[in-house]
């Protein structure tokens, strides 16, 4: 049995649910045409794949205003187990994995790795989304615990497996959200407010409400909730987004790999086996000391995940609410826009081969001061379909286009309904993100070795297209779009590929990389993306950090910044040996940029951030200008 941190979330998934290859001849035909076309087009316009295509329909005022909008000195790649950042910023690291949030909590012990008790009183492990949000004269910081690495959190057993229940509890308690005050020194130091008031650890088992169309309906009913309205936790928080309302919204991403069955024969539904649900957990072994997630026992449970949470950090002891309406499947993160009529839009993407990337248009409008409770919970979802022309379309995903019995069930089987529509099968899309200074919205495309070569989960084939140009896509890129008259809740819209990455050292062609990507800046798998306040993308990485092969002379993961009006892109910070750089936010004063570091030294090597023989652990960074000026 291989453990999800030898091998990717996706992969012990296909061990599990194995595809067969594409054998469809027409279908493979039809790919190699369209490729055949689209390489036509690279030839047509000197560059890559409708790359920067964008460029020439900038207004040519807002196109000549510009001038470098980077204000520091890029970086080399490497491989250090250090933060690297460019002359003129520093970094100090504001809180770490089982650091203790009251005063009756116990410091991290490295030779043990703590307890469930004191997991339970510290911040999670596994940085992955965040926010800061201003609350009167505090400032309190949201952050996603995504999971736990076995070989790290057990590191003190022989085996590097949970033993005791204590030891599957300790696990479990490292996962969920992290809520805490943070106040800044006289010298620009943040650090955690041990016994605010306001910190707070949301874990796999706390008493959640579920809104929405899936709200007490049948399927997400269960033994220990036979209304199907109080589910018990969020675990598997990959990226988050936040309202202007004030409160935060985290995704459950891979919140397949914690469910089994005693007996491994055992075999789920076909629509349990969509995402990923299989006799097999991770090897977290939550069912060894909690029945909900023994699937042959509570085949409901499952249901009850693959959410948008919306936490209220203000209120610690309100229940967070899952908001069904939009749809389950493997959340990366939330971004959400106020449209120009006052409807709110939540972009989102499913991480997984092969697919899907969502909207969700609500019909009541946000007003300041007015109640926003329906808003995340009345709504249409919608999935996106890509032409190689560079047009799209949003396909409305209801009980007459899917089939399903109700809207409930579109909500609960979201990926069933969005193949029925017959979507864009995506090479696994994480963040979104929306350009604040124009309707524009970015998504990364992290990578798909399956692309052309294997169907999704659904039996959706993925032929080498339009946003998704490349079979097994190792280095992924970034597609943008601009939705119809500037209108989010248009149905139509254009897009682009922004950069291609890859690795122009290695390869002549389209593996090279798009015009943007040189030896300089080269990267693999972006995943975390956010605009700053003036526009700038900064784009996070995720990916292979081997540095060798293809990847020779990628480095560690990463944080590039890109100009999406010039396309430049830089390299503004490495991170250290192992980690992937994931959650990116600001002060309310724009001096600090907050970023995580997830799971440093993942594969046995590396001790950041004490160094030493000390136990690697994720931890968020405050990074600043030595001049005290603006992170952006
Ligand atoms: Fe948790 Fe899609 O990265
Ligand atoms: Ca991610
Ligand atoms: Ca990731």
């Amino acid at each position: 049995m291989k453990y999800r941190d030898e091998i990717s979330f996706d992969d012990f998934d296909e061990l599990n649910n194995p595809k067969p290859d594409e054998n469809d001849f027409d279908r493979v035909l039809e790919a190699a045409l369209t490729r055949r076309g689209l390489l036509k087009s690279i030839v047509a316009i000197g560059g890559v794949a409708a790359i920067g295509s964008f460029g020439s329909i900038l207004p040519t005022g807002e196109a000549q205003a510009l001038t470098s909008r980077f204000a520091f000195d890029a970086i080399d790649a490497n491989d250090l187990d250090d933060i690297t950042l460019p002359p003129g910023y520093s970094h100090q690291v504001v809180v770490r994995w089982g650091d203790p949030m009251w005063s009756d909590g116990v410091e991290f012990d490295h030779a043990t790795r703590g307890t469930a008790e004191s997991q339970m009183k510290a911040f999670g492990d596994n940085i992955d989304g965040m926010e800061v949000f201003s609350h009167g004269d505090k400032t309190l910081m949201v952050v996603n615990n995504e999971y736990t690495n076995r070989s790290i959190i057990w590191g003190n057993r022989e085996e590097g497996a949970w033993d005791t229940n204590d030891d599957v509890l300790k696990g479990k308690m490292a996962h969920g959200l992290t809520v805490v005050e943070i106040k800044q020194d006289d010298s620009g130091a943040w650090s955690m407010v041990k016994d605010s008031p306001y910190n707070r650890r949301v874990t796999p088992d706390t008493e959640m409400e579920m809104t929405g169309p899936a709200r007490a309906h049948p399927l997400v009913q269960t033994a220990a909730d036979p209304a199907g309205t109080t589910p018990l936790g969020t675990y598997n928080n990959c990226g988050n987004g936040s309202t202007p309302w004030g409160t935060y919204l985290a995704c459950e991403e891979n919140f397949n790999g914690y469910f089994s069955a005693p007996d491994e024969n055992h075999k789920v539904s076909a629509e349990l086996s969509r995402y990923g649900i299989s006799a097999n957990d991770w090897g977290y072994g939550w069912a060894q000391i909690d029945d909900r997630f023994d699937v042959s026992k509570n085949p409901n449970e499952p249901n009850r995940f693959g959410y948008v949470v919306e936490i209220d950090p203000r209120q610690p002891d309100a229940a967070p609410k899952k908001r069904t309406a939009l749809g389950r499947f493997k959340h990366e993160n939330a971004e959400l826009v106020i449209n120009k009529d006052g409807r709110v839009v939540v972009y989102m993407g499913d991480d997984e081969r092969g697919e899907f990337l969502y909207r969700f248009v609500s019909d009541g409008v946000f007003a300041t001061g007015g109640d926003t409770d329906k808003l995340l919970e009345e709504g249409k979802l919608y999935a996106a379909k890509f032409y190689d022309s560079g047009a799209g379309e949003w396909l409305e995903l209801n009980p007459e286009t899917s089939g399903l019995a109700s809207m409930a069930e579109v909500c609960i089987h979201t990926r069933i309904a969005a193949s029925k529509v017959g979507a864009t099968t995506m090479d696994r899309p994480e963040w979104v993100t929306a350009n604040p200074n124009s309707p524009e919205v970015y998504c990364a495309l992290t990578n798909n070795k399956n692309r052309g070569l294997k169907p999704n989960a659904g039996g959706d084939l993925t032929p080498a297209s339009g946003p998704n140009p490349r079979a097994e896509n190792h280095y992924g890129q970034v597609v943008r779009w601009r939705p119809n008259a500037g209108d989010h809740t248009s149905d139509g819209f254009a897009w682009d590929l922004f950069v291609m990455a890859g690795n122009p050292a290695v390869h002549k062609d389209l593996y090279g990389g798009s015009d943007n990507v040189n030896v300089d800046n080269m990267f693999n798998s972006p995943d975390g993306l956010k605009f700053d306040s003036n526009g700038l993308l900064w784009i996070q990485t995720d990916g292979n950090y081997s540095n060798e092969g293809d990847f020779a002379g990628h480095g560690n993961n990463q944080m590039l910044a890109a100009d999406t009006h010039t396309g430049e892109i830089r390299r503004f910070m490495v991170g250290p040996l192992q980690c992937e750089v994931t959650g990116l936010t600001w002060s309310a004063d724009r001096k600090t940029m907050f970023v995580g570091i997830q799971h440093p030294g993942e594969r046995g090597v590396g001790h950041w951030p004490e160094g030493g023989d000390a136990v690697p652990r994720s931890a968020v960074i405050a990074v600043q200008r030595d001049d005290g000026g603006l992170m952006g």
